[in-house]
């Protein structure tokens, strides 16, 4: 995962980079590092693990500087220390390196370096590239040159999939390889980093670098100078105009999760024209008989299933694949449209098999971000427009995919959805004052109860396993989700007496199964719009967008249940935003 960030300017404050590192952290945030450096001063270095606290923040603004690299780390390679923070440095301090990715032969780099006499500060890979520059550096006076060679040198003795930014004196060298780079350009000054939106809200233009392409990128007295190279050959990049998106960090809840749950009023700025077109689109192909693959991962392969459900009540099959595993599908999927949910856009599990799978089929992404690589990959997308989720428990994005599958399967009916999506948002504010008292009830009964369980059927079962997904990652509460039929398989031997288990919908069938729990000693939750005197705590949903309302129960669930353990659900431990590693 990690984020990575460098500025060339002749504008002095570094503030840019160090908000942009803050706002990096949904990639990682074990640990944070940036290198200042004015031109004719000496380099200025912090790093430390955690987030960059306010205060240092505030502290680096103060300095002055032209070149600025930074990192924000979410570990792979050695544990969450100091010294395994980037950036990291050549034994002669003149080359910095701040790397997302992952090098998978550094173990054997690093033992021929340590055999030529080299230190090495930290366990992790990244440390091997500024040793390796250091190494094959020639100083014939013309710096972005010789930096350019070396770095051919250098990727000759490299396997793996990384991108990265190595400082040479007033000079970067950016290379992209798998995870993103988008560079930005405004009047004397040169801004890139992992994140598309952010370089653009800091730029003029901007443009995204692809596989293998090169910058290197130098600052002088009167001038910054940038060159962009592929296979080593220069070329001019088409760079676009820089879209600014609105910055809605404003936040007035305590967290961004409970403001991103409220969020969900506004589903309406899904419908837009091009929207609607992909999704005639897909109604179309679908229609024809076109084979379709769903794939995504966490809590977008839950809203995955979602579509996969809605589906099947067309009488339409498509074949639901997790993300971590469509690898094993490559050579076997072919003249297909593949359905990828996504809400960063960026995970690696989907991009890597991706990479293979675009030149036999049509991809049709699913994404909140326009831009990302699996928006570039797609030959038809669909953009999400709930704006930036910043918590890590995946919430909004969520209700704008399933929101998706329902404007799906309004097409195929030939139904409008202006009533019942008018119906949802009156009805949104009340809804949510009416389950968060009986949620307070709940949380105050469990808080420390060891398991939880989601059950639901059919349609509901998706919901199920998503509940029990932001109830484990929010709250550290042991949860499993599973289709109500699979209790008698085996997961009722753990239901005994005071074991909670939310129920979700009211066929026949799931109310067999709430009172097959009840027997055995459970404490049943039920959400649905059926009340049933099985329940010992019910919330009632609407009928209309049943689904989403019982989303936005569970959602409160887990968020009340993190607060109750005094836990911030935004920074779970040990989990990213965006999952950029395989
Ligand atoms: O950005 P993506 O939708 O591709 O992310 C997929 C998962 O990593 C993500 O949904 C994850 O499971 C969330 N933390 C769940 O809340």
């Amino acid at each position: 995962m990690c984020g990575i960030i460098a500025r060339i300017s002749k504008d002095l404050s570094p503030i840019k980079t160090l908000k942009g590192l803050k706002f990096l952290e949904y990639r990682g945030y074990d640990s944070y590092g940036v290198l200042l450096h004015k031109l004719g001063s000496d380099e200025v270095v912090s790093k430390n693990i955690s987030e960059l606290s306010e205060f240092e923040l505030d502290r680096l603004s103060k300095f002055e500087s032209n070149v600025e690299i930074g990192h924000t780390r979410w570990a792979t390679h050695g544990g969450v220390t100091k010294e395994n923070a980037h950036p990291h440095w050549s034994c002669d301090k003149k080359f910095y390196v701040v790397m997302n990715g992952i090098i998978e032969n550094y173990l054997d780099i690093k033992s021929d370096l340590k055999n030529c006499g080299v230190e090495f500060n930290s366990e992790t890979d990244t440390e091997v590239l500024p040793h390796l520059f250091s190494k094959y550096f020639k100083d014939t006076g013309n710096v972005e040159n010789d930096l350019l060679l070396t770095s051919k040198r250098v990727f000759e003795d490299l396997k793996g999939e990384f991108s990265f930014v190595v400082k040479y004196e007033n000079c970067i060298l950016a290379y992209k390889n798998i995870n993103p780079i988008a560079i930005g350009v405004c009047d004397d000054e040169l801004f890139l980093c992992s994140d598309s939106g952010l370089v653009q809200n800091n730029s003029d233009k901007f443009y995204v670098l692809n596989d293998g392409e090169v910058l290197v990128s130098s600052i002088s007295e009167n001038n910054i100078s940038s060159h962009f190279y592929c296979d080593f050959k220069e070329f001019s990049p088409e760079f676009k105009e820089s879209v600014k998106s609105e910055c809605d960090d404003e936040n007035s809840f305590p967290t961004y999760m409970e403001k991103e749950i409220y969020d969900q009023k506004n589903l309406r700025s899904i419908i837009t024209s091009e929207n609607l077109s992909s999704i005639k689109y897909l109604k179309n192909a679908l229609r024809n008989g076109r084979k379709l693959v769903l794939t995504a991962a966490g809590t977008s392969y839950h809203a995955a299933y979602v579509m996969h459900y809605e589906l099947l009540k067309h009488g339409i099959m498509s074949s639901i694949i997790l993300a971590s595993e469509l690898q094993n599908y490559t050579k076997v999927i072919s003249d297909s449209i593949i359905v990828v949910l996504s809400q960063s856009g960026e995970t690696a599990d989907l991009i890597y098999p991706l990479r293979e799978l675009r030149d036999s089929n049509e991809i049709f992404t699913i994404t909140n971000t326009a831009n990302s690589t699996l928006a570039r990959f797609a030959n038809r997308i669909i953009l999400l427009n709930c704006g930036r989720e910043v918590s890590v428990a995946s919430t909004k994005a969520f209700s704008a995919q399933v929101f998706v599958s329902h404007l799906l399967n309004y097409e195929l009916c030939g139904k409008e959805i202006n009533d019942d999506l008018t119906f949802y948002e009156n009805e949104f504010d009340r809804f949510i004052g009416n389950c968060l008292n009986i949620l307070d009830d709940v949380c105050e009964k469990f808080y420390s109860a060891p398991d939880c369980f989601f059950i639901g059927r059919n349609e509901f079962h998706p919901f199920a396993l998503e509940g029990s997904l932001k109830l484990k990652e929010v709250s550290y509460i042991h949860a499993e989700g599973f289709a109500g039929g699979e209790l008698k398989h085996g997961t009722l031997a753990l239901i005994t007496d005071g074991v909670p288990v939310v129920v979700l919908g009211n066929c026949d069938e799931i109310v067999s199964n709430a009172i097959e729990i009840k027997t055995r000693g459970g404490v049943l939750i039920g959400v649905s719009s059926v009340e049933n005197e099985v329940y010992d705590y019910f919330v009632k949903v609407p009928e209309v967008f049943e689904d989403i309302f019982g989303t936005i129960v569970l959602q409160l669930l887990a968020l009340k249940m993190a607060e109750r353990l005094g836990l911030n659900p935004d920074k779970p431990r040990n989990l990213a935003k965006s999952v950029t590693v395989k």
